[in-house]
């Protein structure tokens, strides 16, 4: 079994430490705001024999666990959303520490194929103005960012793959909702959407998982998000 150390043991945490066993790796670590909250725990001590850590905290902890991790050589998957704009910093990190780094708003794999649909439909339709767009998302209450990181790679998305027109973005929160995203394009003749329902955070924390031993097998370095894992093996 790989030893992983799990940074984040909130609701996430918590499911990835369930189901870690049936991934071939074993929870060795576990961080949370107990433990780690002034990055306190990120020593090589604590760190000592861990092959791959996996961070679900918060926007406000994620970079500076980010750059301990990398200070300490661990390979790393993070699903912490809303540290976009640190995109690029984050990148010069893990390329100078040499370490792998697998990093993705949403580790479900139906999302990932979603995205996929997503941005296909937008480059069919690039060139159609008679259709407006949309983007729309919704999660439980207790989510700090908004819109969420997958609405944002979904808007990027249809961006990248040449739709030029607005795409008006919108966000709830509300309840205990997982995950609900959704992608529309109407004209006065008709509507199409496309939309990805999460039913619960196991998705997620399989992903996560399947990165984190796709990362220990594979020894891979560098600034990857999960679609290497899926689609570029
Ligand atoms: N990529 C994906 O597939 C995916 C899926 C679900 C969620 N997410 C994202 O993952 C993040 C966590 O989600 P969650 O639902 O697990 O949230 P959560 O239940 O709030 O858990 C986050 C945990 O990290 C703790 N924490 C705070 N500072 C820390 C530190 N310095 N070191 C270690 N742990 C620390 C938090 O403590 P406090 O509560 O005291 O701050 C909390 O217990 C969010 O950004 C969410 O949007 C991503």
């Amino acid at each position: 079994m790989a030893k992983l150390a799990l940074v984040g043991y909130g609701k996430m945490g918590k499911m990835l430490d369930q189901l870690s066993g049936e991934f071939g790796l074993e929870t060795v670590l576990r961080l949370d705001e107990f433990n780690n909250a002034n990055g306190e725990s990120m020593t090589p001590e604590k760190f000592a024999g861990v092959d791959v850590a996996i961070e679900f905290t918060s926007p406000h902890t994620v970079l500076a666990n980010i750059e301990g991790l990398a200070k300490l050589g661990v390979p790393t998957v993070v699903g912490t959303t809303g540290w976009g704009a640190h995109r690029d910093h984050v990148k010069q990190v893990v390329e100078q520490a040499g370490i792998g780094f697998i990093h993705s708003p949403n580790f479900s794999v139906g999302v990932n194929v979603f995205a996929r649909l997503v941005a296909e439909a937008a480059r069919l339709l690039a060139e159609e103005p008679a259709y407006g767009a949309w983007a729309w998302e919704l999660h439980h209450n207790q989510k700090k960012d908004a819109p969420s990181g997958t609405l944002i790679q979904l808007v990027d998305r249809m961006k990248d793959a040449g739709y030029k027109s607005h795409i008006d973005v919108s966000s709830n929160r509300a309840g205990a909702v997982p995950g609900t995203h959704e992608i529309g394009f109407d004209s006065a003749a008709d509507t199409i959407t496309l939309r990805h329902t999460a039913r619960n955070r196991e998705g997620f924390a399989r992903g996560a998982l399947k990165a984190a031993k796709w990362l220990v097998d594979t020894k891979r370095t560098g600034f990857m998000d999960f679609t290497d894992v899926l689609f570029n093996k």
